[in-house]
């Protein structure tokens, strides 16, 4: 009996060294240290945002026009985009650029990128593509049209990511100071069965980011992975919802302040609680926390499909 209890005490001992850890440390680090932050503006006069229309990208956009940076605007080819880009010179009074880039079309023309950010001393640069909108949970054999949809995510998350990296470290890395921001998801960090593909090329964004920062820790260039959670845009195709969903532009405004304080992280106060807790349920029982995943996913899988059939 004595034995047991013993065995009781350093079992939770270990789970309160775990959830220390995983939440309690990294929520101080992050959210409550005294200010590390960096003046984004000293970084360079020109920031990059990459899906910059809507969404995420779009409240960075507004939240760095707003710290007085000039903005180059990647996205698709519209009307929209020209809109937006009027739109943010004249509320903000800075300048834009815009790149048109369809990351779409299969074989992308990374020159154009090049030649247009030839002479802008480019400080910031926020990669934040996503392709498929329509994405909801579904067996990797079952989903419609899986060969594009398979391809887009992997150009879109490995192969787009990397070439934007790759063009805008090198002046960087030559000026001795400037912040990239991969977008990935907290997907890659959890079992995500129903969105393997998703959460696998999500995952290679932590790994190409975590060790990208490693590489280039001593050249004053920060890189920071961001893996938020939900938050109210067109691909979670949900509204603001109480402490776990935010709108995009209170997501950016607290992801900022993160910028050099953790290069790895959710961005979002409740987003770290809850991977907090999903991992240490993880680390208790493996197999508990892919059921409840397992279920959310087919019930979500459930509702796409009914909306399916409802809108055809
Ligand atoms: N929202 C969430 O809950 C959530 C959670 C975790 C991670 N994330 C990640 O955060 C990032 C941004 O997500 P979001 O929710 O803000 O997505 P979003 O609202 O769909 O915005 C994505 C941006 O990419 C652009 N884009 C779409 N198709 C394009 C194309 N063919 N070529 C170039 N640009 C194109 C969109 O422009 P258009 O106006 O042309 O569509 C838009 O500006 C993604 O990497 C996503 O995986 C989001």
């Amino acid at each position: 009996m004595f034995f047991v209890k013993k065995i009781g005490y350093l079992a939770i001992a270990y789970w309160s060294c775990q959830l220390y850890k995983n939440v309690f440390h990294r929520i101080y680090k992050v959210f409550f240290t005294p200010d590390r932050n960096i003046d984004l503006k000293k970084m360079g006069k020109w920031c990059m945002v990459a899906g910059c229309t809507q969404g995420i990208g779009r409240a960075y956009v507004e939240a760095l026009a707003k710290r007085r940076m000039c903005v180059i605007l990647v996205d698709a080819p519209s009307n929209n985009l020209y809109k937006f880009a009027k739109f943010i010179e004249s509320t903000y009074n800075v300048e834009t650029k815009i790149i048109e880039l369809d990351i779409s079309n299969e074989y992308i023309k990374y020159e154009i990128i090049e030649e247009e950010i030839n002479d802008l001393e480019i400080g910031v640069l926020i990669n934040n593509l996503n392709l498929v909108h329509d994405l909801h949970p579904e067996y990797f054999l079952d989903l419609n049209d899986n060969e594009r949809i398979y391809n887009d995510i992997i150009r879109c998350n490995i192969t787009v990511f990397t070439n934007i990296c790759r063009i805008l470290l090198p002046q960087m890395v030559e000026r001795k100071r400037g912040v990239v921001v991969n977008v990935a998801s907290t997907f890659a960090v959890i079992p995500s069965p129903l969105m393997t593909v998703f959460a696998a090329s999500k995952a290679y964004v932590i790994k190409f980011s975590k060790d990208l920062a490693v590489e280039y820790e001593k050249s004053g260039v920060t890189i920071q992975c961001l893996c938020p959670a939900s938050i109210s845009t067109n691909i979670s195709d949900t509204v603001p919802h109480g402490w776990i969903t935010p709108n995009p532009r209170k997501y950016v405004e607290s992801a900022i302040a993160t910028i050099g304080k953790d290069n790895m992280t959710t961005g979002y106060f409740s987003h770290t609680i809850l991977i907090g807790f999903l991992k240490l349920v993880h680390h208790l029982s493996s197999t508990t926390l892919i059921e409840w995943i397992l279920t959310f996913m087919r019930r979500n899988r459930r509702r796409a499909l009914h909306k399916y059939i409802n809108n055809n």
